[in-house]
C-alpha cells in the first residue's frame, strides 16, 4: 500500500480493492425499466471506476460480475448479463489495453458461449504484459466452486498430505500470485459475501455502502478509501505491536 502523492495526502491507497457490483435490479426498478437497463448503467459505472482506479494508482481491481449462482436468474436476464459483457469487452478493449490493464478472468468457461469464451480469452491474452492495473474479472465464479477446483488439481499434482498449506492452496486458487484484497466494497446496502473471494477475503476490509452500483460514484470510491485509510489492521495482533 501507498500514499497517494496527487491525491489526498492522508489517504492510503490499496494495492487490492475488489468489489461486489450490487443494486443494477433496484436502480432500474426505481426508475420503472427493465433490469437490463440497471446492468447496462452498472456498465457504463464500471468503466468510470476502473479509470479512476488506474488514476488512483491501485495496482488489483476484483470486480464480481456474474456468480456460479447467478445462472439461476430467468433465462432473459443471464442471455442480457452474457450479452453486456460481449458488448463491452468488444467497445473498452482497445482503452483498457491503452490504459496498461492487464485484464485476468476469475471463475470458469464451462456453460457460456463459444463466442464469448473466445473474447475474454482474446482479452486476456492480448493485455498480459500490461502492469498499469491487474482488472480481474470474477465472471461465473464463486468462492467455493474456486476451492473445490483447487482441491482437484492438488488431488492432480499428487501432493503428500503433509505439503499441502496456505500458500499451496493460494497458488492454485484464480488470483495464484496477486495479493490478498486490502479492501472489499459491496454497494446496495446488502452486507453479505455472497461466494465472493471467501479464501482471499479472510482479512480484507469491508466496506458497505447504500449506494447502487450505478450511483457509485468517483466520490463514493474516495470515501470508501477515506474509510479503509482509518482502520487499523491487526492480523490478529493487539494495537501496540502494529506500527
Ligand atoms: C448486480 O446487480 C449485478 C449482478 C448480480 C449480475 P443485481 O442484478 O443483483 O441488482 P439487485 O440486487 O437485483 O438490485
Ligand atoms: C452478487 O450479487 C453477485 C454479483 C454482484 C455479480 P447477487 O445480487 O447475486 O447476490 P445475492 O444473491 O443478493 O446474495
Ligand atoms: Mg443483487
Amino acid at each position: 500500500m501507498s500514499a497517494s502523492e496527487d491525491n489526498d495526502p492522508l489517504m492510503v491507497i490499496p494495492r487490492h480493492v475488489a468489489i461486489i457490483m450490487d443494486g443494477n435490479g433496484r436502480w432500474a426498478k426505481q426508475r420503472g425499466l427493465p433490469r437490463l437497463a440497471g446492468h447496462s448503467a452498472g456498465t457504463d459505472n464500471l468503466r468510470k471506476i476502473i479509470e479512476e482506479c488506474v488514476r488512483l494508482g491501485i495496482k488489483y481491481l476484483t470486480i464480481y460480475a456474474f456468480s456460479t449462482e447467478n445462472w439461476r436468474r430467468p433465462p432473459e436476464e443471464v442471455s442480457g448479463l452474457m450479452a453486456l459483457l460481449e458488448n463491452m469487452i468488444e467497445r473498452e478493449l482497445r482503452s483498457l489495453h491503452d490504459n496498461g490493464v492487464q485484464i485476468r478472468h476469475l471463475g470458469r468457461c464451462d456453460g457460456v458461449n463459444e463466442r464469448l469464451v473466445r473474447r475474454i480469452r482474446h482479452a486476456v491474452e492480448s493485455t498480459r504484459d500490461n502492469n498499469r492495473l491487474v482488472l480481474n474479472v470474477a465472471f461465473n465464479y464463486g468462492g467455493r466452486d474456486e476451492m473445490v477446483r483447487a482441491v482437484q488439481r492438488i488431488m492432480c499434482a499428487e501432493l503428500e498430505p503433509k505439503e499441502i498449506t496456505e500458500q499451496v492452496i493460494s497458488e492454485h486458487l484464480y488470483t495464484s500470485g496477486q495479493p490478498d484484497p486490502d479492501l472489499i466494497i459491496r454497494t446496495s446496502g446488502e452486507y453479505r459475501i455472497s461466494n465472493f473471494l471467501v479464501w482471499q477475503g479472510a482479512y480484507s476490509e469491508w466496506y458497505f455502502t447504500p449506494a447502487l452500483w450505478p450511483d457509485f460514484d468517483e466520490d463514493k470510491l474516495r470515501e470508501a478509501l477515506v474509510f479503509f485509510s482509518k482502520r487499523e489492521r491487526r492480523f490478529g495482533l493487539v494495537s501496540e505491536q502494529v506500527e
